[in-house]
């Protein structure tokens, strides 16, 4: 049995003072849920006062990027240790945002990833087609080559720190959500590739989560699919109310 994933992707919304609110605002309704791990993402600058509103809870705390390495001349960078150290358990790699708008390729998400991993972070790997790709029936192969290059050099033992998130580029902040029936068949052809690069004990065991207008109304379809793990959320994650929802529809 994989155990479900919630995470909220803030993305950069919400002043520091607001993400501790929103923390806030989740702990009482998501306390008394079991069975699935919890993870919020907000902005860098509010990591620290979220770390602290969330003491003692089981709302794990992500960052949504990191560099690849520890500490140097790398103006404006954070890195993997210093995610840890203010209490991050978790941080999302190569969101498609990313992709888009700041040159990550495959080759940095994999040093980010194995950055990551190496100071104890647990890893969100973000894959996804767009629009295009999808229509000139290349998402198969872009899926592919980004989870291979993107988890390039990891031993199964590093995997039970890997979640992957496969979020389609053409159904982020879209409102158009892959059906139950394409994220399925992409969710498992990314478990065959895995099966294929690792192996098949952990390629069964790894959690693929879906992302892209993940709603409380559309969760149940996709968690009813047999290789769909939980959801990487971003608008629906941004008020604790909707976010809550997801997390308890999510079982
Ligand atoms: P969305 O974003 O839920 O707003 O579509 C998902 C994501 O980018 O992680």
């Amino acid at each position: 049995m994989r155990r479900p994933v919630i995470a909220g992707n803030w993305k950069m919304n919400k002043m520091s003072r607001e993400s501790v609110d929103t923390a806030t605002d989740l702990l009482p309704l998501v306390a008394s849920v079991q069975g699935v791990d919890v993870v919020v993402a907000p902005v860098f600058t509010a990591l620290a006062p979220v770390a602290k509103a969330l003491e003692g809870s089981t709302i794990q705390l992500a960052a949504q990027d990191c560099f690849w390495e520890d500490a140097g001349a790398f103006t404006g960078e954070v890195s993997p240790a210093m995610l840890a150290d203010i209490g991050c358990s978790h941080v999302i790699i190569g969101h498609s945002e990313r992709r888009q708008y700041f040159g990550e390729t495959d080759e940095t998400v994999n040093r980010k990833v194995r950055a990551a991993l190496q100071s104890g972070l647990i890893v969100i790997v973000c894959i996804g087609e767009t629009l295009d790709e999808r229509e000139s029936g290349t998402t198969f192969a872009v899926l592919e080559r980004q989870a291979t290059e993107g988890l390039a050099g990891l031993r199964a033992g590093d995997m039970n720190r890997v979640i992957i998130a496969y979020e389609p580029v053409w159904a982020i902040g879209t409102g158009k959500t892959a059906s139950d029936s394409q994220a399925q068949e992409a969710h498992a052809f990314i478990r065959s590739t895995v099966a294929s690069c690792i192996d098949q004990t952990t390629a069964d065991a790894v959690r693929i989560l879906y992302g892209g207008s993940v709603k409380p109304d559309n969760i149940s379809g996709l968690m009813g699919q047999p290789d769909i793990d939980g959801a990487l959320v971003g608008g629906a994650s941004l008020d604790a109310d909707s976010f809550a929802r997801i997390v308890r529809y999510a079982l």
